[in-house]
């Protein structure tokens, strides 16, 4: 068994050594690799007599100090660790081990990607590859030679520049790359390869020329333009923005098919799950062409807020990831629509990081400990880490913290630092003291969603806020303390007029706010843009009123959220349809508004948002009420809806402008909301849609459709579809999805057939996750009566689990709201997860999620 000993952040020890300089040697072969690791050792800590290196699974050939081989009396190699003893002030050590990437289904350190060697060293992949004092505050310069067959591995690449490169005998090659930036052993990378690629160039604010190179399987190069696209975006955005530049000669990004993540910001070699870069008009959706242009920005942003100033140790991943989250989300924002990735911020927040943040597994976005640093790349600390920079943003304003991150990238460059850091900049440049530091402090340490309770009261011209926070405890039921946040509210007049904007901070358990001179009461427009990620509860709610005449386009879609929210679930006690809700969402239907916005306001509230507000969970009624929300809208509207749908469908139309894109997305928001009649003429327009329309965007969704009714078209179009596509594995990722989400009867079968389609692999994550990872959130078969979805995916977890750990404890987090279901749901739970953590050699990942959950 592997060790599963807490590391705590109460225990941080600086190194008593540093690494002046490593330079690795790689010899790549289609058996094995050799590395060869030359590290400049000093010792910081006079103290210190050994040195121990993190070193996992690694074959040993030789070991040398100051160029002198010691024999295995002077070293010692375990599990975890290698240590050698009696080391002198400074010195050379060279290490020379072996290898077999072929054979490393974990995907961390170096493996292989179909035929391509690639690397994934963050955050303990590099013990991996090398004995190596692997941790992010050890900084180093890098130098990295690759020597490889030259026909089967014509590209080999590393961080930094190119040094030198030349041929050598029985057909190989030898390529090094230098890079002068010192940076932790997380951000190392290589890739050897028979790659195609796309080049292009960038120059730099101050006339620096950059090489942009995007790497790719051959054959796919023309599916990485928008990648390149993006990249140059990014790298403009971030020098207008924050004055940010590029720092090498050559910035290398490459795809590969399997990735655990979705990518990693490798100083100036990126490597990225294929997902994130390939893509056209005809094979990738809107979607994904958005989840391309933001992950691509993201890496390249982490540049300076990751590589330059990175962390001190792995309770400050927030630092880099929280802040990079948010400079992305901006970044997208500022190129799209504002309203609408503001509002696909949140959702995302919502569905993941509160459902985390109310399960056994919350934590706060500095973690306090861990078993497996791997599980905690979670949305608390990426998601809700990027709300709390965005209160700074907020509580600053925007040049203020334009100041503060210039001071931060001043002080700290070059440096590992902490979240406290980042925190000093932002308090120096608060020079009229505006902001409680110290209370706001707490959102690093304290988990849990706080709720705020609103009454409010008017009297004499006064209008009077009262708020009441309260705080949930940890989940080791310990009292944790009331928040500091900015509540940006308004006032409207009942003539629809805005009164008044305020942006109000909100520190105390129990606090009144009043708005003096108004001649009626007003109507209460609350934590516009979400301005602090907080669930508000109000006494009274004017959702039909806030929908009409708000004019903040978040609270806006807030208002029809939550009037579907509370409709529904007055659904789900039988009773009659609200009247007004109907009202309301046809006035909706007729907005003249951004489309890509109205179809944001026309979404019915996903099953995770009731489930949530439910007290003890039990699917079955949440997903009737919700289908008869949408048949009884889906009767209402039905004219108005062909209508739109009508009035938007272009078939022949593969542009992804804004218009473009709105259009397909309102008009497959009336599609889907029809599709609930189940009728002859939605399975005729869905199957017309399949076959005419040329994007993957109206393909999917058509595909998708069908599958959710039975129709003799329905099978027709999945078949033509895996046809069509069996050989492009991305696009058979939504075929795999769009049958583990089904809600027709038979789904579990269907999945577990799929396991064995040709075109399915255990051992590539995107496929995973497509089948057995959406299943799981399938709520209505993942959570049958008869526990037969239970047993599937606990199944599962211990297969993959001795595959790729970090996959397998992804799969093993949907379990994660068990102690909120129903006594028999928990009961089936409990008695797979006790057999899936009593498995023999349990990896940590999976151990640390399922003791949580089960505690
Ligand atoms: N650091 C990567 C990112 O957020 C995520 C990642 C973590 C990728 C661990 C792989 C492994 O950009
Ligand atoms: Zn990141």
């Amino acid at each position: 068994m592997s060790d599963m000993s807490v590391i705590c952040l109460k225990d941080y020890k600086k190194c008593g050594f540093e690494v002046e300089s490593c330079e690795l040697y790689f010899e790549l072969f289609e058996e094995f690799v050799i590395v060869t690791n030359t590290m400049e050792i000093n010792k910081l800590d006079a103290q210190e007599k050994h040195i121990k290196l993190d070193s996992q699974e690694l074959e040993l050939l030789e070991v040398y100090l100051n160029d002198l081989k010691l024999n295995d009396t002077r070293y010692d190699i375990q599990e975890e660790s290698f240590t050698v003893y009696n080391v002198p002030n400074s010195f050379s050590l060279k290490i020379k081990n072996k290898l077999y990437p072929q054979n490393n289904t974990e995907l961390e350190g170096l493996y292989k990607s179909g035929s391509i060697f690639c690397t994934q060293n963050e955050p303990e992949g590099f013990r991996r590859i090398t004995p190596y004092l692997d941790r992010p505050d050890i900084m180093s310069v890098f130098t990295t030679t690759i020597v490889a067959d030259k026909e089967r591995y014509p590209v080999l690449l590393g961080n930094g520049n190119k040094q030198s490169s030349h041929d050598l005998a029985d057909g190989r090659h030898e390529v090094t790359w230098f890079d002068p930036h010192p940076k932790p052993s997380y951000l190392f990378a290589i890739v050897a390869g028979d790659l195609g690629v796309i080049s292009d160039e960038f120059i730099t604010a101050s006339q620096t020329k950059v090489e942009l190179n995007i790497y790719c399987d051959k054959g796919a190069e023309s599916k990485c333009f928008f990648a390149m696209k993006s990249l140059k975006d990014a790298m403009i955005w971030d020098e207008q923005k924050y004055g940010r530049e590029y720092d090498l000669d050559v910035y290398n990004i490459v795809a590969v098919d399997s990735f655990n993540m979705g990518a990693m910001e490798n100083k100036g070699l990126n490597i990225f799950n294929s997902h994130y870069v390939l893509a056209d008009e005809d094979k990738a959706t809107d979607a994904d062409f958005m989840g391309i242009q933001s992950v691509i920005a993201h890496e390249y942003f982490h540049n300076w807020t990751g590589n330059r100033i990175t962390c001190c140790d792995w309770f400050e991943l927030t630092l880099k990831e929280g802040l990079t989250v948010f400079r992305d989300q901006c970044f997208s924002a500022d190129l799209n629509s504002q309203e609408v990735q503001r509002i696909e911020d949140v959702k995302g927040l919502r569905e993941r990081q509160f459902v985390e943040d109310a399960s056994p597994m919350a934590h706060p976005i500095q973690p306090d400990s861990y078993i497996s640093i791997n599980n905690f790349y979670t949305s608390t600390v990426y998601e809700k880490g990027a709300e709390v920079i965005r209160m700074l943003h907020t509580l600053l304003g925007e040049s203020r913290f334009r100041e503060a991150m210039d001071l931060y990238f001043k002080t700290f460059d070059g440096r590992a630092v902490r979240t406290g850091d980042f925190l000093w900049a932002m308090s120096e440049v608060d020079k009229e003291k505006r902001v409680d530091f110290t209370q706001f402090k707490r959102w690093y340490h304290q988990s849990g969603t706080p709720i705020l309770e609103v009454k409010d009261s008017f009297c004499d011209g006064v209008y009077t806020l009262d708020l009441k926070q309260v705080v949930p405890n940890k989940v080791d039921e310990i009292k944790q303390e009331p928040f500091y946040f900015p509540l940006k509210v308004g006032l409207i007049g009942s003539d629809g007029k805005e009164i008044k904007e305020e942006m109000l901070v909100v520190s105390k358990e129990e606090e009144s706010f009043v708005f003096e001179g108004l001649e009626a009461k007003p109507y209460l427009s609350i934590n516009r843009g979400f301005s602090a990620p907080i669930i508000i509860k109000q006494e009274k709610n004017e959702y039909a009123f806030l929908m009409k005449h708000d004019k903040d386009s978040f609270v806006k879609y807030e208002s029809a959220q939550s009037f579907a929210l509370e409709t529904t679930e007055k659904l789900m006690e039988s009773a009659e349809l609200d009247a007004e809700f109907l009202n309301s969402f046809g006035y909706v239907l007729d907005l003249d508004v951004e489309l890509s916005y109205k179809a944001l306001l026309l979404e019915l509230p996903s099953i995770s948002s009731l489930m949530q507000r439910q007290k003890v969970v039990d699917f079955t009624p949440i997903y009737k009420a919700k289908e008869r929300l949408e048949r009884e809208i889906a009767t209402e509207f039905k004219e108005k809806l062909l209508d739109i749908y009508r009035l938007h469908h272009k078939p022949k139309n593969k542009e992804l402008d804004t218009v473009s894109v709105g259009e397909r997305a309102l008009k497959n928001r009336a599609l889907r909301l029809l599709s609930s009649l189940e009728s002859r003429e939605v399975i005729d327009l869905a199957y017309k849609q399949y076959q005419e329309s040329l994007t993957m965007t109206d393909r999917v969704v058509a595909l998708d459709v069908l599958e959710n009714i039975t129709s003799h078209e329905g099978g027709l179009a999945l078949d033509d579809f895996y046809e069509r596509y069996k050989d492009d594995t991305l696009v058979m990722n939504k075929y795999f999805s769009i049958i583990a989400a089904s809600q027709r009867e038979g789904v579990l079968l269907r999945v577990i057939a799929s396991q064995d389609d040709e075109v399915y692999d255990k051992r590539v994550p995107n496929l995973v996750r497509s089948l057995v990872g959406v299943f799981a959130k399938n709520y209505k078969y993942f959570h049958a009566a008869d526990g037969s979805g239970y047993a599937f995916v606990a199944d599962k977890i211990i297969e993959i689990d001795k595959i790729n750990a970090q996959m397998a404890s992804g799969l093993a987090s949907a379990f994660k709201i068990y102690n909120r279901l129903n006594q028999n749901n928990k009961n089936l739970i409990k008695k797979e997860l006790e057999c899936v953590i009593s498995t023999h050699s349990l990896s940590k990942n999976t151990y640390e999620i399922i003791s949580k959950i089960l505690k």
